[in-house]
């Protein structure tokens, strides 16, 4: 029995949410699992309501519970941050979940906005730290609204808090049948603290071997993410510039309607949500996609252990956009419930016809150098401007 918390949370969350949920029963009752949910009242009504944003009391029952579920946070009559800090970093925070696993996964080449690419060029993944850097809350604002006014916030980056969840980036991608490559993504030749990161990566990487060390700056991955996305299989990062990567690696493979993340401690209650927003104006509206929550259900099944439903559930999404049936990710081209209702439908097409699961999905279109597009296999070209070479030989 797998006890999931859902807090559906602001804006359009609740309507996602009830369609992810509809996925995950259409899941139990093909894949033969059984879960209950407890449904969390946090988010901006509460609050408004009650003045509170994310009590303690909260947080010490999520870890009472396998897996939480979490649609949206942020409301504009609230004060910016205040719900996405108390609620969204409370978890992260909270339950010390440092791992920001997001996929940039292409299901079909129509959704991707760069000329001439396909599903076999976008499949990498991004993890991102989850527990330190500038959201650790470490600063503030002195004097304020005075002409002397000081404002500050730290980077801040643990040892331990960097070999974790490198540790974790290395695991992955032995696990993946990519390219067995590591990407760092730092800004350490600015931000000279993250040479923690830089001999971190290094160090740690002398236990794996067969995974190429490779490294990027900041800026030159947002470029290679548009020029070469296939050079990409793992990509570990800071927590700062995982939030903003991943906000570009989602609208590579279709926007914010299909891009997922889990916000993972190994082993323990891990948190499951859509990268998008609230989006406070399609709110109530049954216009949402959600496409990415059902993505986040796929994740959070992984997470459980269930990764034949997992796997199911992510193949769902992908027949059903490779099938022609959906014409756009964007909100409004199919109502939020009719959406989820497609995607229960070829769950339970792919269980008549037994597709054969237990394989990541990834497998299917991740060869290096396989093109979907029917050109011939061009070789990931990353001239030497942007790279230093192995972190290992720095
Ligand atoms: C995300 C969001 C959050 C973040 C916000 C809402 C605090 O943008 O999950 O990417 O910056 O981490
Ligand atoms: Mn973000």
């Amino acid at each position: 029995m797998h006890d999931i918390a859902v807090i559906a949370g602001d804006g359009i969350g609740p309507e996602v949410v009830r369609e992810g949920l509809k996925v995950l029963r259409a899941a139990a009752d093909i894949h033969g699992f059984r879960f209950r949910t407890e449904s969390m009242p946090y988010g901006a009504e509460h609050f408004l309501k009650t003045g509170e944003t994310f009590p303690d009391s909260a947080l010490r029952a999520a870890h009472d519970f396998h897996g939480i579920l979490l649609g949206a946070i942020g409301d504009p009559r609230v004060e910016t941050g205040k719900l996405e800090r108390a609620i969204i970093s409370g978890l992260r925070f909270g339950l010390d979940l440092y791992v920001n696993l997001r996929p940039v996964r292409l299901y079909d080449a129509r959704f991707c906005p760069l000329k001439d690419r396909g599903p076999a060029d976008l499949d990498f993944i991004v993890v991102r730290e989850n527990t330190e850097d500038a959201y650790a809350g470490l600063g503030g604002i002195l004097k304020k609204g005075t002409p002397n006014e000081v404002a500050v916030q730290e980077m801040i980056y643990t040892r331990s808090g960097c070999e974790r969840v490198i540790r974790y980036a290395y695991d992955l991608c032995r696990k993946r049948e990519k390219h067995k490559r590591l990407t760092l993504v730092d800004k350490a030749n600015a931000v000279r603290a993250q040479d923690i990161w830089t001999r971190t990566f290094a160090e740690v990487g002398l236990e794996y071997d067969g995974i190429q060390q490779d490294h990027a700056y900041v800026d030159a991955a947002c470029m290679w993410m548009v020029k070469n996305p296939d050079w990409f299989d793992v990509i570990v990062t800071t927590n700062l510039f995982g939030d903003i990567i991943t906000d570009l690696g989602a609208q590579l493979v279709g926007g914010m309607g299909i891009a997922a993340s889990g916000n993972i401690h190994p082993g323990k209650v891990s948190m499951f949500e859509p990268i998008h927003g609230s989006a406070p104006k399609y709110a109530g509206k049954n216009v949402a996609n959600p496409l990415a929550t059902v993505v986040a259900v796929s994740m959070m099944l992984d997470h459980l252990g269930e990764h034949d439903a997992a796997h199911a559930v992510e193949e769902a999404v992908r027949r059903l956009l490779t099938s022609g049936k959906v014409k756009s990710l964007s909100a409004g081209h199919i109502a939020t419930d009719a959406l989820g209702d497609m995607v229960v439908a070829e769950l339970r097409a792919g269980a008549a016809t037994k597709v054969p699961s237990g394989k990541p999905a990834m497998k299917q279109d991740g060869r290096p150098g396989a093109k979907s597009n029917g050109r011939p296999a061009a070789k990931a070209a990353k001239p030497a401007k942007a790279g230093r070479g192995k972190a290992a030989a720095r």
